[in-house]
């Protein structure tokens, strides 16, 4: 019989780009939405990036090129992350890949066998269970509690490795949280990895957002650079989502089964592109410190104006660009928040269970939009809060 592989059926969606098809849809009615449902900055790269993508692309540079990804921007990579994140990582251990959803997506196909268990965060980015699943393997959560700030409590993860645990997922800063994952968190986890010989796939992808404190890579710590992945691309922290750009910094022995599978897969990542990411990471317009700062301007304002609705709470994130709000006392689940404030008020949110089990009592939002609109957003969701106001008490 005709059927499609069960490797689809246990896998999932991405509860952001359901919201963003149901707001698509209003919008094509002629209601006005606010957007701030995806993970996308609303940036674009700076003159030099463009610049150099354009030049590329006229000089012919639109061919099959090496399957890792041009040498220059691999030599680069490893530039960048001395510069800014104080690890000396061999361009031969990185591989470019079309977005680090892909770079993540091979680094675990290529490690985890059917059955093996991954420890991953609760909540946390709605691949890390899929593409587990997908892969046959058993995703295994470890919860990033309001109780704890949001960290990871390194005696739980102890408690969930079995003789079946293969790999451990951080993600710092965090999406949704914005967690930075302290020092100490960080070392116990290490300290485990090594003790159980684990794999770490270390999702850095939003290293650079951060608001305030020097960001400390996983790589860092002793014992890492044999087991440890570091995931990390050009779609945050350069602005540049669409481009389809990301890279996997790996152990020697893993790098060359990224490029098998590269082979197998889409054999080599768009050429100019590649160029115009060399200058992404030069940055000699300053458009990453410059975003980062706008970032931190509306971080204040929003996370402060949150607060004031009622039946919000949140904590101002460490990193990344999400408020992740606890609604709790609005009484009220989150998922029927998300619906009044996308139906009644035309703003874009996530129910925070799309991002696990542990998330069900928030909903996120990204202020990846102007002051402006992040003030309207505010504005429109004071206007519909008297819903679900009173529900706490009639409950
Ligand atoms: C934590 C995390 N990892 C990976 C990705 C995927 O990034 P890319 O667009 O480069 O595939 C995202 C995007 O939202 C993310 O939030």
């Amino acid at each position: 019989m005709r059927s499609i592989a069960t490797r689809i059926s246990v896998m999932s969606g991405e509860g952001a780009l359901s919201v963003f098809a149901r707001a698509k849809e209003l919008e094509a009615q002629g209601r006005s939405i606010i957007h701030l449902e995806l993970g996308e900055p609303d940036f674009h790269p700076g003159p030099s990036v463009i610049a150099s993508a354009n030049r590329a692309l006229a000089s012919g540079k639109d061919r099959y090129c090496a399957v890792a990804g041009l040498p220059a921007l691999r030599d680069e990579i490893a530039a960048y992350l001395l510069r800014t994140r104080q690890i000396k990582v061999s361009p031969a251990n990185i591989v470019i890949a079309p977005g680090c959803k892909m770079a993540l997506f091979f680094g675990m196909m290529a490690l985890l066998e059917p059955g093996d268990e991954v420890l991953y965060p609760d909540p946390g980015f709605p691949g890390y269970p899929s593409i587990a699943l997908g892969l046959g393997a058993i995703p295994v959560p470890f919860e990033l509690s309001p109780r704890n700030h949001f960290q990871p409590n390194p005696a739980e993860i102890a408690a969930k490795i079995t003789p079946r645990t293969r790999m451990l997922l951080t993600n710092s800063p965090g999406n949704p949280t914005g967690t930075v994952y302290t020092d100490e968190v960080q070392r116990a986890i290490a300290e485990l990895a090594v003790k159980h010989d684990l794999w770490v796939l270390s999702d850095e992808i939003y290293a650079r957002i951060l608001f305030g404190g020097e960001y400390k890579s996983m790589l860092r710590y002793p014992g890492m650079e044999e087991r440890t992945l570091i995931i990390d691309g050009f779609s945050k922290s350069f602005a540049m989502t669409g481009w389809r750009l990301g890279y996997t910094v790996a152990p020697p022995d893993v790098a060359p089964a990224l490029s098998m599978l590269a082979v197998n897969s889409y054999t080599c990542v768009c050429e100019f592109t590649q160029y115009a990411a060399i200058d992404a990471l030069r940055d000699i317009d300053g458009a990453t410190p410059r975003m980062v700062g706008e970032f931190a301007k509306r971080r204040e304002q929003f996370v402060r104006d949150l607060n004031s609705v009622p039946g919000f709470r949140c904590a101002p994130p460490e990193g990344a660009f999400y408020a992740w709000v606890d609604i709790t006392e609005t009484g009220t689940s989150a998922e029927e928040i998300a619906h009044i404030l996308l139906e009644d008020a035309g703003v874009a949110a996530i129910p925070g269970a799309a991002f696990g089990p542990a998330g069900k009592n928030f909903v996120r939002f990204s202020f990846a939009s102007s002051m402006a609109t992040l003030s309207e957003a505010v504005q429109r969701i004071q206007k519909v809060s008297a819903e679900w106001q009173g529900a706490g008490a009639r409950r």
